[in-house]
Parts: structure tokens; sequence; C-alpha cells
């Protein structure tokens, strides 16, 4: 997957990308990162990109010009290596839509991604008409330009690309768990601070170890985000249709060891 990001701060995306999985991912080719800098696409003698908002207002406004060139240089190298395929732009706005996984998911579906970093007050609408696909937000906040959330869509949609995560580790979870906060973990040691790890984690029973942490995922998300929870319960209702039936079992048993029990003292 090949990320091309349009920014007045290409410095930043690289640096800030460079790093970790993403940064590794990278330098083994499983995916590729271009930072293109508007600013060099500008026809101001002074390397001037930004000017006022006609009407007034605070601040000052990304021009037309830079970023459609900046654009157009980036289309023609993919038109030149895929030919004239559509190509999905993506520009970063408090305006947007709110960015999730499933976008995430989505977009990594593309071979191709251009991603628009703002900047100032924004850019002028007409070329924002002319080649965005998609406007994107990352959460009700404002940023002071879009580089931050590139940079958080790119690390997001890569950790979708098959081979990012390295091989036995799959972002694309079709578990159980998909849409669930994930459950509590814990490493050695066994104790710290007087704190032991759950015993549960320790028995080597791996079932068990699954429903156990498929419970502390339903009860997390129940409280902390019961909009997720409800999703879930609904889309999974065949699950607590079972788990009735494993209590009712279980119930039973007990109140027949119970009975056992009761009869063996009697005797
Ligand atoms: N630019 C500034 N703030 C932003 C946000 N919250 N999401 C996407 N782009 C932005």
């Amino acid at each position: 997957m090949n990320f091309h990001v349009l920014t007045l701060f290409p410095d930043m995306i690289i640096q800030g990308l460079y790093t970790s999985v993403v940064g590794r991912a990278l330098k083994a080719g499983t995916i590729h990162l271009e930072a293109v800098n508007i600013r060099d696409y500008t026809l101001d003698k002074h390397k001037k990109v930004d000017d006022y908002p006609y009407g007034g207002g605070a601040g000052m406004l990304m021009q037309a010009q830079p970023v459609y060139d900046a654009f157009r240089a980036v289309r023609k190298s993919v038109y030149e290596r895929r030919g004239e395929v559509p190509l999905r732009v993506v520009y970063l706005t408090p305006c947007g839509k709110t960015f999730h996984q499933d976008m995430a998911r989505e977009l990594a579906r593309e071979e191709d991604l251009v991603l628009l970093c703002g900047h100032y007050e924004g850019i002028d609408e007409r070329v924002l008409e002319e080649i965005v696909t998609d406007e994107v937000s990352i959460g009700d906040y404002v940023l002071t330009g879009g580089e931050l959330p590139a940079m958080v869509l790119v690390d997001a949609v890569s950790r979708m690309v098959p081979g990012v995560l390295g091989n036995q580790v799959s972002g694309e979870s079709e578990s159980f768990c998909k849409n669930l906060l994930e459950y509590p973990q814990y490493s050695r040691p066994e104790v710290w601070r007087d704190k032991r790890v759950p015993e549960i984690l320790l028995s080597g029973d791996h079932a068990r170890i699954e429903q156990w942490r498929l419970e502390q995922s339903l009860e997390r998300t129940s409280l902390r985000r019961p909009e997720l929870y409800e999703s879930w319960v609904s889309e999974n209702q065949e699950y607590f249709r079972k788990k009735a039936k494993r209590e009712e079992r279980m119930r039973k048993k007990e109140e027949k060891a119970r009975k056992a029990a009761q009869n063996a003292c009697i005797l």
C-alpha cells in the first residue's frame, strides 16, 4: 500500500512514522510513504502558500493552486504506475466523518491513498471540491493542522495491511471480541506490589482463559462504552443464549450435587 501525504510539514510526517511497527513496515517495503511538500509547488516567487480569506475573518487560508499542483504531481506518478485508476483523497479536517476501525479496514484495501493536511484556518474550498473524495476527522477537538490526524490514519490503516503486524498477528481480527474493548493483560512477575496475576491465566486451560477474557472485555465495554456494548449484544444474541444455557446446566448440576450431599447426610 502506498500513502501519499500532501503537507506543509513533510519532516513531521517522516519523523513521526519512521519508528516502531509502522517504521519497520516502511523499511521492509510492506507499505510505502511519501510526504509531498505543498510549498514546493507554489508559483509565488516568495514561496507563499497562504492568503487572507475573502469576506474577512481570523487567520490565513491555504491557497488552491499549490495544493492542486502537488496533488496533480502525485496523481501523475500513480497514473504512470497503474493507469488512470480512481484515486481516494482524504482531507483531514474536524468537519469530516469521525474516523473508526471499519474505516481503517476499508481504506487498507486501497493500493494508493492520498492524505491532504490542512493548516492555518483551512484550505480554499474550490480545490477541496476538485480533488477530495473523503473528509475525515479523528475526533471532536481542533488541532493546529492535519499532520497528526494523517499520522493517526496511516498508523491505523497500516495495521490492517497484511504483513505489517508480523506473521502471527492479524489486525483484521474476526474474533468474537471484535468491536469490544481489550481485556486486561498481565506479564511477569506473577506478583508485583502485592498484586497477583488472576489465577485463571496461570491455569493453562485455554478454553477457560478465552471465556474469562471475553467476560472481561464485555464488562469493560459495558461500563466504559455502553453504546458499543449494546451493539455487540444485539449482534451476538447467540452468545447470550448459549451463556444462559451453560448457566442453567451449572445450576442444575450444583442442585443435584447439593441434593446428593443432603441424602448422604440423612443416610
Ligand atoms: N485538523 C484539525 N483538527 C483535526 C481533527 N480533529 N481531525 C482531523 N483533522 C484535523
